[in-house]
């Protein structure tokens, strides 16, 4: 299918088959049901290291990677921006989305609005959204406010359009099977996350 448009998803749990990556497979479904074709990649099994604050990204250089540093987040930015909409999928760890993705959000400095590179805003328009797992019944304990503000702050600065949040309460591995409406909410954000790429390329 070479004209369909492309999710691809960014896990970030370091417990594979948990809550969220089991959120982040409805919204995979939904987007594939719609037409589409998804990619998921497994954050904490890459080569990322954390960003150096090394300054190199504010200078306009001439070769093609935005960021100075040869590890696999080279290809996370190539693969960003060749998918026509994207979902990061984490667990809250303190308040927090977990280190993978955090690590991957950091990265994105060079991507930044405020940079004085082509790089900047690099998302162009591209649909983001989130699936976070936690386990908290009170989403202000759970810090989900914090998680989401950080990742929604993250994909606008870098040029992309925020396409909203599914989440999910609970703790052991997989006990999200047992909440349909975090299902249905996954569900429908990969619905959307479609419609959303759709509308930016314009069909
Ligand atoms: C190190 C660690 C930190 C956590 N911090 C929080 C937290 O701040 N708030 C919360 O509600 N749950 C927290 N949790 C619970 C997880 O978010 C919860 O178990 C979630 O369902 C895990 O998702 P996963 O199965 O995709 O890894 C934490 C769990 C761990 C292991």
């Amino acid at each position: 299918m070479p004209n369909s448009l492309s999710l691809l998803c960014l896990l970030a749990s370091p417990r594979r088959g948990g809550n969220s990556d089991i959120l982040a497979a409805e919204a995979c479904r939904a987007f594939e049901e719609a037409g589409g074709l998804t990619k998921q990649i497994v954050l904490n099994r890459l080569n990322l290291h954390d960003c150096r604050g090394c300054d190199w990204c504010k200078t306009p250089h001439e070769v093609p990677h935005p960021c100075a540093q040869q590890d696999d987040m080279q290809a996370l930015y190539v693969e960003m921006t060749q998918a026509d909409a994207i979902l990061w999928a984490t667990p809250i760890y303190y308040w927090s989305p977990a280190v993978p993705l955090k690590m991957v959000i950091d990265r994105l400095f060079c991507w930044g609005e405020w940079q004085p590179t082509r790089h900047a805003k690099a998302l162009q328009g591209r649909p983001v959204g989130l699936v976070l797992a936690f386990a908290d019944e009170d989403p202000a304990s759970a810090g989900y406010i914090h998680a989401y503000s950080i990742c929604k702050a993250a994909v606008e600065s870098s040029g992309g359009t925020w396409a909203g949040c599914a989440w999910g309460v609970a703790t052991d591995k997989g006990e999200i099977q047992q909440h349909p409406e975090a299902l249905a909410r996954a569900r429908a954000l990969g619905a959307k996350l479609y419609t959303l790429a759709q509308t930016r390329k314009g069909l």
